[in-house]
């Protein structure tokens, strides 16, 4: 939800926040726009579009030297993209500069006053509100710029992270966050912003992430000064040294992110476990699992929160859970969860999963567990994100950034790290025997070879797409641990080609969706021999004697299906319990040819964003 980049240091300013937008454009890509001081006065420019129609633009508006500068990719909410409302936003004064991640909820009332002491409003947005009042109080309050963000974020309800700079001081940003994420990159007598870290990887690893209500005041030359919003207290800047490289967040070759990141599933799924599963030992070591087996192994129940492709994954393990451990579980779609006054207890164990980290409605869940005393453990995969901060112990999934809005690899290495959870606790409670645990740990060592294996299917995948790519309505079934892969495989189609697609548990056809069946009807069916083979050969029979046409993934050396399907795709055997990893890797595919083949914007699709941090 809107990328921000700024920079201060010794370097051109702007190549630098251009090149950080490009990087956060998977957070929102409805306008860009950058402000920058030249010396003496801010120059701004900002489009409607892309990071790449600033580019063009901004050589005929403005001059880009300059060594401070701000920049904005906006996913919009108040106010339709055009090119007014995109950020940066000036204050009416000309004076002050803003970028905004997030949303003030009471902009109304504070514009109604501000209107009142006679401030003009170009945009339809809480950000120009917020500006315009920051400029309200420095003036009205005669304190520096710091001191008047302070003052106006008390006034302030909702979600930020923002930057702003003052001409008439512009030695200095102020930063700060409440719900938005916000990491300041450290360098040598230099200082980067920005919504993740992707954007200055290349000139440092070391990174100050501010924590909800904490704002920071970045001055040229000097320290970072981090303080609380609400009660101005010092803090103490933690300064982390990041893993990541430039490498993990260019495009290696691929057309696109998402096929790379597909394609990147072997290898993420064994970072996921490597030094964590010691198949031959039969061992599993999680540390934050190992902490606090008690209360997973003692707990009442568990309850999975998320959104989303993470949600899918809480599905899978839903059933993984149940099976292995015997322990309750359910899962909620966080959004829900957090409104609907849930019963929660002392004895329940909330696992929330999200591959940003950031998301609002995920992070709400959390604290409301939290307060309900319950333990929350994390399953993330951006390392430092808030809701791996907030949560009392976690795994991180290890997949590496993804950058492709749709989520794949995030996916498999959630479903990775809750299948070795649940492992984990089976043999802890003995709920499973000591030859199962051993068989489960050599399949799951096997697995990231067996994707590879999967991924070969690519270009057969591609020639059913060919031949769908025009049909207006999916169907995706599949029962049991595959009924959330068919979920997951219709929400892949659905938001990079804008076919519609609906995923059910195969039985649940009969019981409505069987009317939509006709002879331009696709229906893709996760068959696997091990998982109520012989009902779901019923359930494509309905459809064939429908005259629905059948694209089945099933396991390698499967003879029925083969006869009725139109087109199969084999995925190698292996455990039931293990089959999502693979029949997911199909469907991935599926969605990302017919999307190319339909000229759909594959990494940034419409009206989404990777990183969901408003309601
Ligand atoms: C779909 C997708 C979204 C996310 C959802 C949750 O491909 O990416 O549905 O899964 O927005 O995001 P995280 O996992 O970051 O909390």
């Amino acid at each position: 939800m809107c990328g921000i980049v700024g920079y201060i240091g010794h370097r051109e300013a702007y190549p630098v926040v251009l090149k950080g937008l490009k990087r956060l454009e998977y957070r929102g890509y409805d306008s860009a726009g950058v402000a920058i001081y030249d010396g003496k006065n801010i120059k701004l420019s900002k489009t409607k579009g892309k990071v790449v129609d600033l580019e063009n633009r901004i050589k005929d508006e403005i001059s880009v030297d300059g060594t401070l500068a701000i920049g904005h990719t906006r996913w919009a909410t108040h106010g339709e993209p055009n090119d007014v409302n995109s950020h940066p936003h000036y204050s009416n004064s000309g004076e002050l500069v803003i970028i905004h991640n997030g949303i003030i909820e009471n902009y109304e009332p504070l514009k109604q006053e501000l209107i009142n002491r006679g401030y003009v409003f170009h945009s339809d947005t809480d950000t120009e509100v917020l500006v315009n009042l920051i400029e309200d109080v420095k003036k009205n309050e005669d304190v520096k710029l710091g001191k008047a963000v302070q003052i106006a974020l008390n006034q302030v309800v909702g979600a930020y992270a923002i930057a702003v700079f003052d001409q008439k001081k512009p030695d200095e940003i102020v930063v700060a966050r409440l719900g938005s994420p916000l990491v300041i990159g450290v360098g040598e007598d230099e200082f980067f912003i920005a919504s993740d870290a992707s954007p200055f990887i290349e000139y440092t690893n070391n990174a100050i992430y501010l924590e909800d209500e904490e704002m920071a005041i970045v001055r040229r030359g000097k320290k970072v000064k981090v303080r609380k919003i609400k009660d101005d207290s010092l803090v103490d800047p933690y300064v982390q040294e990041l893993q990541l490289n430039l490498e993990q967040i260019e495009k290696g070759g691929y057309d696109h992110f998402m096929l790379k990141e597909i394609y990147e599933q072997p290898r993420a799924i064994l970072d996921t476990f490597r030094g964590r599963m010691l198949a031959n030992e039969g061992i599993i070591r999680m540390a934050g699992v190992d902490d606090n087996i008690e209360k997973f192994v003692n707990a009442n129940r568990i309850l999975i929160v998320a959104c989303g492709t993470s949600w899918h994954a809480g599905l899978v393990a839903e059933y993984v859970f149940e099976n292995l451990t015997r322990i309750p579980v359910e899962v909620e779609y966080a959004s829900e969860f957090r409104y609907r006054n849930p019963i929660i207890t002392e004895n329940d164990v909330v696992i929330a999963i999200s591959q940003s980290g950031e998301t609002a409605d995920t992070m709400a869940a959390i604290k409301l567990a939290k307060s309900k005393g319950a333990f929350v453990f994390g399953v993330c995969n951006v390392v430092g994100s808030s809701i791996s901060r907030e949560t009392d112990a976690g795994a991180y999934t290890h997949a590496g950034p993804e950058i492709g809005v749709a989520s794949t690899k995030a996916f498999t290495t959630q479903i990775t790290v809750l299948t070795l959870i649940a492992l984990k606790l089976a043999q802890k409670k003995g709920t499973i025997s000591k030859s199962e645990f051993h068989q489960y740990l050599s399949e799951m060592d096997a697995i990231p070879a067996k994707v590879e294996k999967t991924l070969e299917s690519a270009n057969h995948v591609k020639t059913i797409a060919d031949i769908y790519k025009d049909a207006t309505n999916f169907l995706y079934l599949g029962r049991g641990y595959n009924f959330p892969v068919a979920l997951e495989g219709a929400l892949k189609l659905k938001e990079i080609s804008y076919i519609h697609a609906e995923g059910y548990p195969a039985a649940e056809m009969k019981h409505g969706p069987i009317a939509l069946i006709d002879e331009q009807m696709p229906v893709v069916v996760i068959a696997t021999r091990k998982g109520h083979y012989e009902k779901v050969v019923s359930n494509i029979q309905e459809i064939k004697s429908r005259k629905g046409k059948i694209i089945a993934v099933v396991m390698q050396g499967d003879k029925s299906i083969k006869k009725i399907a139109d087109y199969v795709i084999e995925i190698p055997e292996t455990l039931e319990l293990l089959t999502p990893l693979l029949t997911t890797i199909p469907l991935q595919l599926l969605s990302y040819y017919i999307a190319v083949m339909r000229d759909c914007n594959v990494d940034q699709p419409r009206n989404l964003a990777k990183s969901v941090t408003v309601e």
